[in-house]
């Protein structure tokens, strides 16, 4: 018998605010027609005056406490991933734990793996749960990546999204094969040699300002698809599977070209790629959580469904992970 961590319950918030590609065509040089091709991306939402990463990943887990069938004081562990956290501390986990008023002291902390950051929280959370230390956990990928945003550098903030998604994991027993429910293995890497590649150039130790998103797109394009393909391709082997046998591949939202050519290298056609880069654009953390709960809302993902799921971004950070449903 082994410890699995397996869903109970997956929720989303997007802030209310729609940003249309011909919206910023406005008010930058750019076009409709250039986002949509070189990017994917029609639309993002933006948060509002005063609408915070912690309100945003507040109600992402309020609806899959829910789904759940659970209370806050259930919860044994929050742990959030975010690059935009609402202060330098404390940690927004501990905020949103405020917020949903927990109070049975369980922890809580963010972890900065930007856009890999919700792989990186899930591998944190499924090694607690493992390990007995908590029987529950709630996974949390929220941004409001507007705020550091360059709005005058169109090859950057076009990109880009806010929002929040969460799944809530609950201990269970399985047989260590890849039959079990739950999370299967998560895989994560990270080389600092390539900081230069994507990073913010700003924070408190540095500047002591926020500082905003500097890319170089090209270059990170390059890295996305070798490496995520590379790692997801380490999670099949892992578990001993086939990608023909994986029935979502769920990938981090970061350029329908970057998605495209990874399935392909993977070998798994479109109907089983979800894609959610139209309508939220980048979200950095949040994409893949975002993205599995607008799947489960359309039924897409089914009890039982193997769930493959990878992303890269700012460190250079990148990892996969496999979830039986
Ligand atoms: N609107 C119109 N023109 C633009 C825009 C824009 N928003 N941005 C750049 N251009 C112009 C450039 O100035 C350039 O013009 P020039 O040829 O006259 O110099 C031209 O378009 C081509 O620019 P490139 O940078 O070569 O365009 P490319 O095809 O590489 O696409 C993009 C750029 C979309 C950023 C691409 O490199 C990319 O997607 N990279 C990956 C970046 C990414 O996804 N990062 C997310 C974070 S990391 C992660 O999540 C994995």
């Amino acid at each position: 018998m082994v410890r699995r961590s397996i869903v109970a319950g997956v929720g989303a918030c997007l802030p209310e605010r729609i940003v249309t590609n011909a919206e910023l065509a406005r008010r930058i040089d750019t076009s409709d027609e250039w986002i949509r091709e070189r990017s994917g991306i029609h639309q993002r939402h933006i948060a509002g005056d005063g609408e915070m990463t912690s309100d945003l990943a507040t109600r992402a887990a309020e609806k899959a406490l829910a789904a759940a069938g659970m209370g806050a004081d259930d919860v044994g562990i929050i742990v959030l991933a975010t690059s935009t956290p609402d202060e330098t501390f404390p940690a927004t986990a501990t905020v949103v734990q405020s917020k949903l008023g927990c109070s049975n002291g369980s922890m809580g902390f963010d972890v900065q793996a930007v856009c890999s950051g919700f792989v990186y929280a899930l591998a944190t959370a499924d090694n607690f749960l493992k390990a007995g230390q908590v029987d529950t956990a709630l996974v949390l990928g929220a941004e409001t990546f507007s705020r550091i945003l360059d709005w005058e550098d169109r090859t950057t903030c076009v990109l880009f999204g806010d929002g929040a998604g969460a799944v809530l994991l609950k201990a269970g027993d399985g047989k260590g094969s890849s039959d079990d429910r739950g999370v299967l293995s998560t895989h994560l890497h990270s080389d600092g040699r390539l900081h230069d590649l994507l990073y913010v150039d700003g924070g408190p130790s540095s500047t002591g300002e926020v500082g905003l998103l500097r890319m170089e797109g090209r270059e990170v394009f390059k890295h996305a698809v070798t490496k995520m393909s590379e790692v997801t391709v380490e999670a099949l082997e892992a578990n001993g599977l086939d990608a023909d046998e994986i029935d979502w591949f769920v990938p981090h939202q970061a350029n329908r070209r970057i998605i495209d050519g990874t399935a392909r290298k993977l070998g798994i056609t479109g109907e089983r790629v979800v894609v959610t880069i139209d309508q939220h654009a980048n979200t950095s953390a949040a994409s893949i959580p975002l993205a599995l709960s607008v799947a489960v809302d359309d039924e897409r993902i089914q009890q039982g469904n193997l769930v493959l799921l990878e992303a890269m971004g700012g460190g250079l950070t990148w990892g996969s992970g496999i979830i039986r449903w």
